[in-house]
């Protein structure tokens, strides 16, 4: 899109992202945890009937990550002090901490209070989100809102999932596609300046496309999987399929959702964003399968570059795949001042989002 200065071109962004008052949500810092034990394909192999060449060639991933000592919110503790350190900020300034995850170490309290304890933000407000693989992107423009409303002015989005204390290890449909880790984002305030660029978050999209057949879900005390009183036996039987705690998943119904949907979901930012894909540096989405984020460079035919992976390392790690891609990305220098990316993510529910946000 060409503009005939940058103050038109600001006030056309504005007009269509709704910009309602001159404060920015920018990303300030970011941070990651990634367990140490790394576990290879071949390690499957010893356990259910599948090969190191059917994981790669179906999914993209060659190793894990699986925590062995922490909780899931240690994890997200650690992610969230290295994204306090980057952004220069202390955790007392903090006012609220917003916790995507669907593994939680709790039913309650949140993985939030946990979190806000662990890295001492004695004065924020806590809470979490559940929107599974989606969960980051619904985070940020959360935090955008709040930021943007004025009644926030740093919000801490962390994003952890153990997902290795969730899979059935005996399931080989499902097993080998998921890894451990966590991820974090200081969004804070910041006064723009009328005659430049708004930077920070642009504008978000979330959606869902919730049905009942639920192709994604671990069943915790639903009527499928709560334990019945026998009044024969007198004992407490457990469901016949044992279940309980476990992830379901029809994997192609979900493949075929996110081969569908994404592209809608990016059609959708960049209109609210008033740009186009040549306008993106970066499309950073939701690490579930290589062949889903291959679909997405051929729809737009994209530099491969454009997308970047790391699901060959690290596999699905549900709501921190994009803060930790995110971050690895800010780490190896490879987002300027300026450049604009796009956020994505589906995932249990069914749900979707993105965002936009410029450097
Ligand atoms: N090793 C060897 N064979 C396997 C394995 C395995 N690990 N898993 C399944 N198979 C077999 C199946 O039994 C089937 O055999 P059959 O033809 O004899 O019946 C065959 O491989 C093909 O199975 P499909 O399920 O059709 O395989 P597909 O090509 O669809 O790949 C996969 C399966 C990788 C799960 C794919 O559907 C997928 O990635 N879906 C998306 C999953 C996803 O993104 N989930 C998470 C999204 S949301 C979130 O992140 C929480």
């Amino acid at each position: 899109m060409v503009y005939n200065d940058k103050k038109d071109y600001v006030v056309k962004l504005c007009k269509k992202v709704k910009i309602i008052n001159n404060i920015n949500s920018i990303v300030r810092g970011t941070g990651k945890y990634l367990p140490d034990f790394t576990v290879d394909n071949k390690v499957f192999e010893q356990i259910v009937d599948t090969s190191d060449e059917w994981i790669v060639s179906h999914t993209g991933i060659s190793e894990r990550r699986i925590e062995q000592e922490k909780g899931n919110f240690e994890m997200m503790g650690e992610a969230a002090k290295e994204a306090l350190k980057n952004a220069n900020i202390s955790p007392l300034e903090i006012d609220m901490i917003i916790a995507a995850t669907v593994t939680s170490d709790y039913g309650w309290p949140s993985a939030g209070c946990l979190i806000q304890n662990y890295i001492g933000a004695d004065n924020a407000v806590s809470f979490d989100i559940s929107a599974a693989c989606a969960g980051s992107i619904f985070a940020i423009d959360m935090a955008d809102l709040y930021i943007k409303s004025g009644r926030m002015k740093n919000v801490l989005v962390v994003a952890g999932e153990i997902l290795s204390r969730s899979v059935n290890f005996l399931d080989r449909s499902n097993c080998i596609l998921f890894g451990d880790g966590a991820g974090a984002i200081v969004l804070s305030a910041e006064e723009n300046n009328a005659e430049d660029m708004r930077r920070g978050v642009l504008t978000s999209y979330i959606m869902g496309d919730c049905d009942n057949d639920k192709p994604l879900a671990v069943y915790a005390t639903s009527r499928k999987t709560t334990r019945i009183f026998d009044e024969t036996t007198r004992e407490f039987l457990g469901n016949a399929e044992n279940t309980h705690g476990y992830m379901q998943m029809n994997g192609r119904a979900v493949y075929q959702f996110a081969v569908r949907t994404v592209p809608k979901i990016i059609d959708e930012v960049l209109t609210r964003a008033d740009m186009t894909i040549s306008d993106i540096k970066y499309i950073i989405a939701h690490q579930a399968n290589k062949r889903i984020l291959d679909s997405i460079i051929e729809r737009y035919n994209l530099a491969p570059e454009k997308m970047p992976m790391n699901i060959d390392r690290y596999a699905n790690m549900s709501s921190s795949t994009v803060p930790i891609l995110l971050h690895e990305l800010v780490e190896g220098n490879k987002i300027q001042k300026g450049d604009v990316i796009i956020l994505t993510g589906f995932g249990s529910g069914l749900v979707f989002g993105a965002n936009v946000i410029r450097w």
